[in-house]
C-alpha cells in the first residue's frame, strides 16, 4: 500500500518505535494521526518540517476502554488509510512477582485496544476497499521465553488476531501486516533486563528503531503479511518454530530460579 498521502493513526507514537515511525512515515509525506496519553509540544512541528503532509494529535489513555468507545466517533471521520497498532507494555518477571494490575493493564493496551480499535475502524476500510492494519507483535508470541509469561501470552493473541484477520480479508482491499520484532533499543528494551534480568540471561541482539522504522515502512509498502526478523534472532526464531523441544532446552538452560 502507498504511504505517499495516506492517512496513518500511530498509537503509541511519543517515543521509542512508535515516535520513529512517526519521523520516518513523516518523510514519506503521509498525514499523521499520532495517538499519545500527554503532549509533546515540539512534536507536530518537528515532523511538519521533516515532510509530514498534516499532523494531528489525539490526546487517549489507551489502558481505558471508555476512553476509546468516546474517541471513536471522531477517528471515523478521519477515514483512516493505515492504522498503526503500536502501544505496548512490558510485564515479566517470575509470574508470582507480577502486580496483577499491571498485567491487567498490559493486556487492555497490548491486545485489547488493539482488536477495539481494529473493530472501530475495519468497516469503514472494507466499504472504501482500502485499509491496512499493522499490528505490533514480538518475537516473544513465537519464543516462549521463561520470565515473559503474561507479555509472550499478549502477543501470541496479536499474531493470531492477525493471522485470522487477514484471511478474512482476502478480496477486501484490507490487509493486515503483522510485526514480529526482535530487539529493538528503546525505554522497553531497557526494561527487559530489569524486570527479567533477576532470572534469565536475556538475550542481547538489537537494532535502532530507526532502521526498523525504514523496514515496517517498506513493509507496508510492500504488502508484506509479516515482517519477521533475520540473522541470530531469525535464526532463534526458526528454531522456536520449528525445534520447539531444541529451544526450550536452549531457554531452560539461561535460566534459575
Ligand atoms: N523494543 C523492543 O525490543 C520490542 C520488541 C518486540 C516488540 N515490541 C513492541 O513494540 C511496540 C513499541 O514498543 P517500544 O519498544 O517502542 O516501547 P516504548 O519505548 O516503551 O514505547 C511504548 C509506547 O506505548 C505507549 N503506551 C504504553 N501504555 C499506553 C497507554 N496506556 N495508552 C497509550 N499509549 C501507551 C507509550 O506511551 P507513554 O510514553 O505514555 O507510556 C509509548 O509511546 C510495543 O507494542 C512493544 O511491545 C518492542
Amino acid at each position: 500500500m502507498k504511504i505517499l498521502d495516506s492517512k496513518v493513526l500511530i498509537t503509541g507514537s511519543n517515543r521509542g518505535i512508535g515516535l520513529a515511525l512517526a519521523q520516518e512515515l513523516a518523510k514519506r509525506n503521509s498525514h499523521l494521526h499520532l495517538q499519545m496519553r500527554s503532549e509533546s509540544p515540539a512534536l507536530a512541528n518537528e515532523l511538519l518540517k521533516m515532510g509530514a503532509a498534516s499532523v494531528k494529535i489525539w490526546l487517549i489513555d489507551l489502558s481505558d476502554r471508555s476512553q476509546i468507545e468516546k474517541w471513536l466517533p471522531s477517528l471515523l471521520k478521519e477515514k483512516i488509510d493505515i492504522l498503526i497498532n503500536n502501544a505496548g507494555q512490558l510485564t515479566g518477571g517470575l509470574l508470582e512477582n507480577q502486580k496483577i494490575e499491571e498485567i491487567y493493564s498490559m493486556f487492555q493496551v497490548n491486545i485489547n485496544a488493539l482488536v477495539h480499535l481494529t473493530h472501530g475502524l475495519l468497516p469503514g476500510m472494507i466499504e472504501r476497499a482500502h485499509g491496512k492494519i499493522v499490528n505490533h507483535s514480538s518475537v516473544s508470541a513465537l519464543m516462549h521465553f521463561p520470565c515473559a509469561s503474561t507479555y509472550a501470552a499478549s502477543k501470541a493473541a496479536v499474531l493470531a488476531f492477525s493471522d485470522c484477520l487477514q484471511i478474512e480479508l482476502q478480496g477486501t482491499g484490507v490487509s493486515t501486516l503483522c510485526l514480529v520484532t526482535p530487539g529493538v533499543q528503546t525505554r522497553m528494551f531497557g526494561e527487559i533486563e530489569k524486570k527479567y534480568g533477576q532470572n534469565f540471561e536475556v538475550p542481547r541482539d538489537s537494532i535502532s528503531p530507526e532502521v526498523y522504522a525504514g523496514q515496517i515502512c517498506d513493509a507496508i509498502e510492500n504488502d508484506q503479511v509479516t515482517l519477521s526478523p533475520s540473522g541470530a534472532t531469525g535464526l532463534g526464531l526458526a528454531v522456536a518454530r520449528h525445534w520447539p523441544s531444541l529451544f526450550r532446552r536452549a531457554a531452560t538452560a539461561r535460566f534459575h530460579r
